[in-house]
């Protein structure tokens, strides 16, 4: 039988490739949907989804609960307020990867505590969106 995974993406990350391209390199979103189904052997299937809304997050964190075998999220500006996906992500079992393009370490205080990380299993920052396929890798490794 095939595994899910959901590859999932918070807020502005729609504008990837536009925004702050000094930031978030010029690859769209597109481009890392590409780059993960390519990574992804035949038998993985990717679901890769995006949405600016909390709940919209959160309602397919708990989807994922009943299709998908691990989730590789980058929650973007939620990672530092939501409570609520970090609780939805804690009710889901198997392996959760948080990806930042970016270095949140090294960019504004603000960005320095996630609530994701909490629950993660495995975190990557500033490897731009080869993090992506990297946490991709790692949660397919963890599930064997
Ligand atoms: C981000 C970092 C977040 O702080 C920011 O709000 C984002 C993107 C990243 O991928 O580097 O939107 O998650």
């Amino acid at each position: 039988m095939g595994t899910t995974v959901f590859v999932l993406n918070g807020p502005n990350l729609n504008l990837l490739g536009q925004r702050e391209p000094e930031i978030y390199g010029s690859d769209t979103l597109a481009d890392v949907e590409q780059m993960c189904r390519r990574a992804a052997p035949a038998q993985v299937e990717i679901v890769f989804r995006q949405s600016n809304h909390e709940g919209v997050l959160v309602d397919w964190i708990q989807e994922a609960r009943e299709v998908a075998a691990a989730i590789v999220i980058n929650p973007a500006a939620y990672t530092h307020t939501s409570v609520a996906i970090l609780d939805a992500l804690s009710a889901f079992d198997g392996p959760v990867v948080e990806v930042h393009i970016s270095d949140v370490h090294k960019r504004e205080a603000f960005r320095h505590h996630s609530y994701v990380s909490q629950r993660a299993d495995h975190v990557i920052v500033g490897q731009g969106v080869a993090g992506y396929v990297q946490g991709l890798d790692w949660a397919l490794e963890r599930l064997g």
